[in-house]
């Protein structure tokens, strides 16, 4: 198997998160900088060992078809929209996701700018977030986030593709969303009510007994099973951002690397349209999702040397059919972002 790109490390305390469109005529470029994005990553990152600095490159469903020729990745399509009876998870643009993480802002900020300054005009960004670690891995919500992640072995079982599709063995698929928090809302719930939401302590951070656990609480619909009554895990990577003063936006950017897209697409399911349907996840009536896209991780060895391009007369009806429409108010549909 190829080297897969550097997902599972310790949890750093920095992330920046960038999604971007490719721009007509920018899909040349594109390939080029995300060849050059391994040796970027360890250059930058050979400079402060100790900070576990990592670059993450996914690709979106209708990009992979303008970036590479030949096959694509089996199980690769866009974010679906869900429509709950009273919360929704919006699906919006991104062909790219760059996922950096270090324990130092600088290295993250310094490979972000390297990768942006050469990627130039080939590209649009349509959402940037920089994330910080808050206290002992809370969110902004106060509670401690990842603690039932997969670890060693588990974690690479979870996130990598295997022989069910050669082509693509060590590649991930990843989901992301930018949740905006109602910190007034949230706040104005009892530390009991919030962790009902939860469907955890929020100080001890202990899981509530299944007698007592809400059904509607986060932990209980995001809890999966297979036929066998197995728990089937992702990778959460969230982190904590948002601007401090003001109305600036504030929150979660949840981000989840999956070895496909099914277990990630039930979750979100669960938590949107409920499960039973209308027993939707109690969190969401204080965090709004505003962003969500789908994309898939390539090895790095696929990145570094990556097939031909596609001929040029077959693009274009590709990348209309399978991204997410424009809204009719020219709006990309990312909070204030237009
Ligand atoms: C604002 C957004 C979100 C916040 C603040 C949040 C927060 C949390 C917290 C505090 C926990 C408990 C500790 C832990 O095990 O990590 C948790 C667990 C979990 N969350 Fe979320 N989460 C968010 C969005 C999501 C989304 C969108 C999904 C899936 C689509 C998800 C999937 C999970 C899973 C699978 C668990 C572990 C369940 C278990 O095995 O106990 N979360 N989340």
């Amino acid at each position: 198997m190829s080297t897969p790109q550097s997902i599972i490390t310790r949890k750093t305390s920095s992330s920046v998160f960038l999604v971007l469109t490719i721009n007509d005529g920018g899909e040349g470029t594109v390939r080029d900088a995300l060849a050059e994005l391994p040796d970027l990553s360890s250059a930058v990152g050979s400079r402060a060992p100790e900070a576990a600095l990592a670059a993450i490159v996914g690709i979106g469903s209708a990009a992979w078809d303008r970036l590479y020729s030949g096959p694509r990745p089996r199980s690769l399509r866009p974010f679906t929209e869900l429509v709950g009876g009273k919360h929704t998870a919006p699906a919006t643009p991104g062909d790219l996701l760059i996922h950096i993480k270090a324990d130092r802002m600088d290295l993250c900020y310094e490979v972000g700018q390297r990768l942006t300054q050469r990627l130039g005009a080939a590209v649009t960004t349509v959402d940037e977030v920089h994330g910080f670690r808050y206290f002992d891995l809370r969110d902004l919500i106060g509670f401690v986030d990842g603690t039932e992640n997969p670890v060693g072995q588990d974690a690479v079982d979870a996130i990598t593709v295997g022989d069910e599709d050669p082509d693509f063995a060590g590649g991930s698929y990843v989901v992301i969303q930018r949740y905006v928090t109602d910190f007034a809302d949230w706040e104005a719930l009892s530390v009991e009510d919030q962790e009902k939401a939860i469907g955890r302590t929020k100080l001890e951070n202990i899981e509530m007994a299944d007698d007592v656990k809400p059904a509607n609480s986060h932990i209980a619909l995001n809890v999966i099973t297979d036929d066998d009554g197995n728990e089937i895990d992702i990778l959460r990577d969230n982190m904590p951002y948002g601007d401090i003063s003001g109305s600036g936006e504030k929150g979660t950017f949840y981000i989840a690397y999956s070895s496909g897209p099914d277990v990630s697409e039930q979750m979100l399911r669960n938590m949107f349209i409920g499960e039973p349907e209308g027993n939707y996840d109690r969190l969401l009536d204080f965090t709004t999702a505003v962003t969500g896209g789908q994309f898939f991780v390539p090895t790095s060895d696929f990145l570094s040397d990556p097939p031909e391009a596609p001929d040029p007369a077959e693009l274009g009806a590709t990348a209309a059919d399978s991204e997410p429409a424009p809204r009719s108010d020219g709006s990309l549909g990312i909070g204030s972002l237009r």
